[in-house]
């Protein structure tokens, strides 16, 4: 049996479950000018945790307490080592020429020696790991070459996720290994009917590395498998009420392999995930974790307005057209410990919250 543990030691990761402090912020109540930034899981704050990636502007005090999100760069990593992953995120200060990734919670290790593989493990104890790209993308091409996880209740995930809950997803439910299912949300909306979609795969997900691509242009996204489209979806075919229900902000590129059958998810949720995960498992016996692994990722950015060398950065602007907030090109810092020197934050929410964000934005939608 194949097993990372014998491979490269962990990278190991004590998850600071530091409790958010002060206000929350949401649709309805923005951040007070005090603790101006709205973090993705809905707290206010003034430092990293709040004003970096996943800070909501609709939701801060102003459209730019966030600090811009840092601009798209076309590029390729097949993970000969980590070095380029920053794995502890109170670490990232949003200067993204250092890093091209964060590891948000849970663990990381690298099978360098046997020509580069990122693993992303779950045990027990970690409740799962995400990792995000620094940098966002503003429609482009991914391309994710991975191995997914083959467990029932373990759930691999290859997404875009905006700040203000733009997603569009891959995702594995672990009891198979035979198929993708696609999906994608608007500002966090799950609109009925449930726009998810399976699409089989030629072969293992778990045993073979396969291509899975998302496509998205600024009129039609698509998804692909080892090159092939398997679905396409039109801009101007999730028109609904004058509002155009399509992906359009910024948009980290995220992988994970998390926790989806446990008891305390929704029922629908582990039936969907493919039951409760079983820790006694023969391959998490012999490994001491769950994993997924991530050969190479493909990123080829299509600004729609081409960023001159000066360009940092996305910024949120007033709304262009019915609820869609405007993006605009920025020279603004990205880096919170430049914008405000001297600030310097060290709390992160808790993998918890971080789920209960996942199921609602991620995966609720399959469910309905
Ligand atoms: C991550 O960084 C924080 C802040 O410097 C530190 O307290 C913590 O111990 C670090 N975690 C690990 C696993 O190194
Ligand atoms: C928004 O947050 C406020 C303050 O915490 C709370 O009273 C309100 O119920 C929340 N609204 C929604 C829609 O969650
Ligand atoms: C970001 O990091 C690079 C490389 O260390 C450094 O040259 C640059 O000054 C940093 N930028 C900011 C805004 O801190
Ligand atoms: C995965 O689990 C779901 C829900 O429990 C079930 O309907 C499905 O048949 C399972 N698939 C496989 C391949 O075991
Ligand atoms: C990355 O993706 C782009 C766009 O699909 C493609 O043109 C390019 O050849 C790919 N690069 C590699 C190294 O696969
Ligand atoms: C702008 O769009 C947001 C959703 O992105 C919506 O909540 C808000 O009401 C809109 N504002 C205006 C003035 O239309
Ligand atoms: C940043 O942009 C502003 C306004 O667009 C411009 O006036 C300024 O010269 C730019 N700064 C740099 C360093 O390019």
């Amino acid at each position: 049996m194949h097993s990372l543990a014998v491979l490269l030691p962990l990278i190991s990761l004590t998850i600071p479950l530091v409790k958010a402090q002060g206000a929350t912020c949401n649709v309805t109540t923005k951040c007070p000018e005090t603790a101006p930034c709205c973090s993705e899981f809905g707290f206010c704050g003034t430092t990293e945790a709040f004003c970096l990636g996943g800070c909501n502007p609709l939701y801060s005090s102003k459209l730019d307490s966030c600090l811009p999100n840092p601009i798209c760069k076309s590029s390729f990593h097949s993970f000969a080592n980590n070095d380029r992953v920053q794995s502890n995120s109170s670490h990232w200060d949003g200067n993204a020429t250092l890093y091209d990734f964060v590891v948000n919670n849970g663990n990381i290790m690298n099978t360098g020696a046997n020509g580069g593989e990122l693993a992303m493990l779950l045990t027990k104890e970690n409740g799962g790991t995400r990792l995000s790209t620094t940098r966002y993308l503003h429609y482009g091409i991914v391309t994710a070459r991975m191995k997914t996880g083959r467990w029932g209740g373990v759930v691999t995930a290859f997404i875009t996720m905006s700040d203000v809950k733009d997603e569009i997803d891959w995702e594995f439910p672990g009891n198979s290994t035979t198929e993708g299912q696609s999906n994608y949300f608007w500002q966090g909306v799950v609109t009925q009917p449930n726009h998810g979609a399976v699409s089989q795969v030629n072969g293992d997900t778990f045993g073979d590395y396969h291509d899975y691509t998302i496509d998205w242009q600024p009129e039609q996204l698509r998804w692909l498998i080892d090159g092939k489209v398997v679905r396409t979806l039109k801009k101007s075919d999730v028109l609904t009420d004058g509002v155009s229900q399509y992906p359009t902000t910024p948009s980290r590129i995220q992988f994970s392999l998390w926790p989806a059958g446990v008891a305390s998810s929704a029922a629908g949720t582990v039936q969907w995930a493919g039951g409760l995960i079983n820790y006694d498992d023969p391959d998490y016996r012999s490994a001491g974790h769950f994993y997924a692994l991530l050969k190479s990722v493909n990123i080829t950015c299509a600004d729609p307005v081409k960023p001159s060398a000066d360009i940092t950065g996305y910024k949120y602007g007033a709304n262009s057209s019915t609820n869609t907030p405007s993006v605009a090109l920025t020279n603004l810092t990205t880096n919170i410990n430049a914008a405000a020197p001297g600030v310097v934050g060290r709390s992160v929410e808790g993998i918890r919250t971080m789920l209960a964000v996942l199921i609602v934005a991620g995966v609720f939608g399959q469910l309905i």
